[in-house]
């Protein structure tokens, strides 16, 4: 019997490490090192019952990549428009995709409803761990899908699922989810850090050298990181976001890393009793009904993947009663709130050192690009002396720390979008206005520097 091989990951960042210590040595983070089992102390011979050899993908030995054979046709359109934009034109062949979000947030659904959408094209076995078979084929008849071609699996033992997989050969797999899966190698329980790695791993392997296309459902912790090692990130060939206001009935699907295509793409959904139904024109829903206009909010326009987004800023300034006022940012990233203000209070003169601060980003979505600095800050102001911004005015672009406004990429189909929805007036940029003062029917007022940008508003 040989002698069980442990080490120890980092959750943060998946370093490795040989012996156990307080503080990661490779990201500097503390109390993240869990251990996972290399080697079991007993081997199993499960894999050679299986006829599975797991080996890595095609055959081994050197070969000119000019004589590789490639799949012939690789992609294959799920039939879903917006799922397809953000894996970036289909499934591909032998790829393994991880699908992360919120508990409740539309993970299963889409997954069956992708797989009855694929249909014959791509005959999909549905492996659940979390629910019965029975409420599976439940909620896939409630969908309305074409359920033919359609198989189920409820079983948690990756050895077992891959037994079946190999006889039923479906060309499509979903795995829902990582976390309960487990190896008979391992005696780690169901979600720890050992398990998700190999489990993973050996699905991994299976796609490759099957060609069978791997979904991996993957819950996502409350720091927001896909729960289980940061590894698993690293294996899978692209890993998808759903996320979303629980209040809110539309869903954002964004791509964090794609091997296949473009990353930030965002596919937008909306749940309905019927299930999830494609949002192919989201442009205006995350804006909220004003009738008037009201401080404290200001439209952009974010581009986030390939297409324009029309989204609200809504900043609520408040007189703090505490000595370290708040500064809280939802759909934001929370560090360049702080940077913003302080430029807010140079360069613009405007201070907010006793007063709380809160933004939030309408319908729960979430804008990664500086483009929103300017757009934050004259909602800030607007809140801070209760003046609205003029009706029907988009604002966007990137604010430096010398107070300069810089230009931010695809300035025009910006605009354009903003003509489209009607809008008159934009606050841009120099570097992003056109050459003439308008556009279309929009107005356009070019700044250099955030001091014009607040007499704008003033
Ligand atoms: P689900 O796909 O089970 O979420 P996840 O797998 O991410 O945990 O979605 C569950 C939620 O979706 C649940 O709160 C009910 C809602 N829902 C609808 O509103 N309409 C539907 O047709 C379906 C199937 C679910
Ligand atoms: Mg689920």
């Amino acid at each position: 019997m040989s002698k069980r091989q442990i080490a120890y990951v980092c959750t943060d960042c998946g370093a490795e490490h040989n012996k156990w210590q307080g503080q990661c040595s490779e990201c500097g983070v503390w109390n993240t090192l869990a251990e996972i089992v290399l080697k079991p102390a007993r081997a199993t011979s499960s894999k050679r019952r299986s006829g599975y050899t797991g080996t890595a993908a095609g055959t081994a030995g050197i070969h000119a990549l000019t004589e590789v054979a490639t799949y012939e046709n690789p992609r294959t359109l799920t039939g879903i428009a917006e799922l397809d934009r953000v894996l970036g034109g289909g499934l591909v062949q032998g790829s393994v995709v991880l699908v992360g979000g919120d508990p409740g947030i539309g993970k299963s659904t889409l997954l069956l409803q992708m797989l009855g959408a694929l249909g014959d094209r791509l005959p999909g076995l549905y492996v659940t761990g979390e629910e019965s078979l029975g409420q599976v084929a439940a909620r896939g008849r409630r969908l309305g899908l074409t359920m033919g071609p359609l198989h189920g699996l409820a079983e948690t033992c990756i050895e077992r699922i891959l037994e079946q997989a190999i006889q039923a050969q479906p060309k499509a797999l979903v795995v829902d989810s990582i976390q309960t899966l487990w190896t008979e190698q391992l005696t780690a329980a169901p979600g720890s850090m050992s398990q998700v790695r190999e489990t993973a791993a050996q699905l991994t392997r299976f796609a490759k050298e099957t060609g069978t296309c791997i979904v991996l459902v993957g819950h996502v912790t409350k720091e927001g990181g896909i729960a289980g090692p940061r590894v698993l990130e690293h294996m899978v060939d692209a890993v998808l976001y759903f996320e979303g206001d629980s209040g809110s009935r539309f869903r954002v699907l964004r791509a964090f890393k794609n091997r296949f295509g473009a990353v930030n793409e965002l596919g937008v959904f909306a749940m309905s009793d019927k299930g999830l139904r494609e949002v192919p024109n989201p442009s205006a829903i995350f804006l909220s009904s004003h009738t008037g206009p009201t401080s404290g909010s200001a439209i952009m326009v974010t581009r986030e993947g390939t297409r324009p987004l029309l989204v609200e800023v809504q900043a609520l300034v408040d007189t703090s009663p505490l000595a370290n006022p708040r500064r809280v940012l939802l759909g934001l990233e929370q560090n360049r709130l702080a940077m913003l203000l302080a430029v807010l209070h140079r360069h613009g003169g405007v201070s907010v050192y006793d007063q709380d601060v809160f933004i939030n980003v309408v319908g729960g979505i979430r804008v990664q690009e500086t483009a929103a600095d300017l757009p934050v800050l004259l909602a800030v102001l607007s809140s801070l002396r209760d003046r609205p911004l003029r009706d029907k005015t988009v604002v966007f672009g990137e604010v430096g720390l010398s107070g300069e406004i810089r230009p931010v990429p695809n300035g025009e189909e910006r605009l354009k979008e903003a003509a489209t929805h009607g809008f008159v007036r934009a606050i841009v940029p120099r570097g992003n206005a056109p050459k003439k003062a308008r556009f279309g029917s929009l107005e356009v007022l070019a700044v250099d520097r955030l001091a014009d940008a607040l007499e704008t508003l003033l």
